[in-house]
């Protein structure tokens, strides 16, 4: 496994991942379109040539925003995300960050059992936050992780 910082000639292969992962797309040159921009980042699991699983995410004065995250289907339950959290989270307190946040579907376990695997805790909830197709909106999950600087 070999965890890098996210390259813009990643982005159609995290797009391709994000497809499998995510109800609502992002297209490769959104993706790019960020990780060109000041404040984005983000870092890639390549295992065989293809990608295994990125993250990309926003780091503006002291706090950092995990945006996407997601592994390829095939490869999850190896430690791939949580390989990506904790590069994150080195990346961001080098930076001076004192925390990050992110936003979780309530619906959503398996992220919740890695998020709160790695020290982070549910700070509040958007109800209605995220549209999704033929049922109820679902509510987002803010969720922190303090890096106590
Ligand atoms: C959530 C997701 C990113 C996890 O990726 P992963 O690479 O499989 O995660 P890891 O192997 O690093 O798992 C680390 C820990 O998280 C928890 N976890 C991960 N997937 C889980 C699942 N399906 N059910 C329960 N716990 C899970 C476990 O505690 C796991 O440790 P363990 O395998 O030793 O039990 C992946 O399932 C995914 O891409 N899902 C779709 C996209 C998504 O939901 N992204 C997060 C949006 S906020």
């Amino acid at each position: 496994m070999i965890l890098r910082p996210a390259l813009a000639g990643d982005a159609a292969d995290m797009a391709t991942i994000h497809a499998q992962s995510f109800e609502a797309p992002w297209s490769a040159s959104e993706i790019a379109i960020l990780l060109a921009s000041p404040r984005g980042f983000g870092f890639a699991v390549a295992e065989q040539e293809a990608l295994s699983g990125f993250i990309l995410c926003r780091l503006a004065a002291d706090e950092a925003e995990i945006l996407t995250l997601a592994t390829r289907t095939h490869r999850r339950r190896r430690g791939v995300a949580a390989a990506l959290l904790r590069a994150v989270r080195g990346a961001v307190t080098a930076a001076g960050a004192r925390a990050i946040f992110l936003e979780v579907a309530a619906d959503n376990l398996a992220a919740q059992a890695l998020y709160e695997g790695q020290g982070f805790v549910q700070i509040g909830e958007r109800r209605g936050y995220y549209e999704r197709r033929g049922s109820a909106p679902m509510s987002a999950l803010v969720w922190r992780l303090d890096l106590n600087r």
